[in-house]
């Protein structure tokens, strides 16, 4: 196998044979292909797309990469949640705490930032001393433990996915549905779980904008999991503008810790709920999902969904003083108010900006091997439909360098798009629920 033959293939929109790509997987990730010529393959992958054959031996290919675990000498059933990415998308770190304290066992793989979208384990390395590259002994004891464990692909497990996807971040390479569909299926079914929730995002924000891209992604990643005898169900939510109000890795677990508090802002509460009502209903742990939302607010309420979380903090390392208080949490020293220049409503958010202005600031990567700044990020205080007079803050950014501010603020102003009069139509929360 030549790795330059293949790229060109793909260039000419031919089809590689499962063996193929079996092989340029495993080269990859040991080394033999470098980046320069898996990043043109993968380029070559976002222009000329993949048949479902392609996508099934590279989905296999990139699980068999590390180990599968097995967790069947545990009682518990064993459920997940992955989302495909958006601005201020935090809901794992509210719904694994909320799940695991209702009983089932949750071995969550997460990912980093990818483009313009933020990843969980950026955010929970923002915890002070949080461990987020557990060794697989670890990642038993925590989640037998305490029910839940949240790690990255390491070099055992999912580890072409831990290099592939560092790529696709910094390369322009994160839209296309196989890939999506590759990546996050070999690190769900790396995990030994009986069961997956998905929460497939679309809009302005999303990799996937329009909705029947995202339905087209929702079905691939729904038939794969099932295809591997996994219980499956992909929700199509909304994402034209961020979920709650804060993007930025410390300023979205602050925002998590706040809905595990009872509080936290409205939509974010409400798409945490429903998710953990699938993941109880798919588990078996509630007979139906309003029982499943029940469960979820009565773990909130009782406070044991928090004191899940604090548990979790403390057995991977972080620290857990930062559960009663945030202020203990990296934050910027600087901010500054983007303001509105005309007044009107806001019809419309071109999310993705959002998403940037955040990365611009050091909230995300540009190059594979950047810093993360974890307190800077933004607030967002204006929601499609709100009313806006002129010179009101639409959204502050949280800064530490002034190098690159009025990139990120003409990103975040030219973001907000104002009518005269109130859009009568508003975005729903969720679209449909596919695979149930
Ligand atoms: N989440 C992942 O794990 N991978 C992707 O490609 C997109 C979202």
């Amino acid at each position: 196998m030549r790795a330059v033959d293949l790229i060109r293939r793909k260039r000419d929109s031919g089809e590689l044979t499962a063996e193929e790509i079996h092989q340029l997987i495993a080269a990859y990730t040991r080394g033999d292909v470098p980046d320069y010529q898996m990043s043109a393959w993968l380029m070559a992958v976002v222009l000329r797309g993949m048949s479902r054959p392609e996508i099934a031996a590279l989905t296999e290919a990139m699980l068999f990469s590390g180990r599968v675990l097995d967790f069947s000498d545990l009682a518990a059933r064993k459920v997940d949640k992955h989302s495909t990415g958006g601005v201020g998308d935090k809901t794992s770190l509210v719904i694994a705490p909320i799940v695991a304290a209702g009983g089932l066992k949750v071995p969550m793989i997460s990912g980093r930032g990818l483009g313009h979208s933020g990843g969980t384990l950026d955010k929970l390395e923002s915890i002070p001393g949080f461990n987020v590259n557990l060794t697989l002994a670890e990642f038993r004891h925590v989640l037998e433990t305490c029910g839940c464990a949240l790690t990255g692909q390491t070099a055992e497990i999912a580890p072409a996915d831990k290099k592939i996807y560092a790529l696709r971040d910094v390369t322009g390479t994160v839209e296309s549905p196989g890939l999506i569909c590759a990546s996050i299926m070999s690190k769900k079914l790396a995990e030994g779980i009986d069961a997956l929730v998905l929460d497939v995002k679309t809009g302005s924000g999303a990799f996937m904008r329009k909705i029947e891209d995202a339905e087209n992604l929702a079905g691939l990643l729904v038939e794969t999991g099932t295809r591997m005898g996994k219980k499956v169900v992909a929700l199509l939510t909304d994402m034209n503008q961020p979920l709650g109000r804060k993007a930025g890795n410390a300023m979205e677990v602050a925002e998590s810790i706040e809905v595990l508090g009872g509080g936290g802002p409205a939509d974010l509460r409400e798409l945490c709920l429903e998710l953990a009502a699938w993941m109880f209903f798919l588990g078996e742990r509630v007979k139906t999902l309003e029982e499943g939302k029940k469960l979820s607010s009565d773990l909130i309420a009782s406070g044991q969904a928090r004191e899940k979380f604090r548990e979790i903090v403390g057995l991977q390392g972080g620290d857990v003083g930062v559960v009663d208080d945030p202020h203990r949490l990296a934050h910027a020293r600087q901010t500054l108010d983007v303001v509105s220049p005309g007044g009107g409503f806001v019809s419309s958010i071109q999310c993705e900006q959002l998403g940037v202005a955040c990365v611009v600031l050091g909230g995300g990567r540009e190059k594979k091997d950047d810093q993360i700044d974890p307190g800077v990020g933004l607030e967002f205080h204006k929601r499609i439909g709100d009313a806006v007079v002129r010179g009101e803050p639409l959204c502050t950014l949280h800064y530490n360098s002034d190098e690159r501010l009025d990139e990120a603020r003409r990103l975040a102003e030219t973001a907000y798009r104002m009518e005269s009069e109130k859009p009568k139509f508003l975005p729903p929360l969720i679209y449909r629920v596919i695979g149930a």
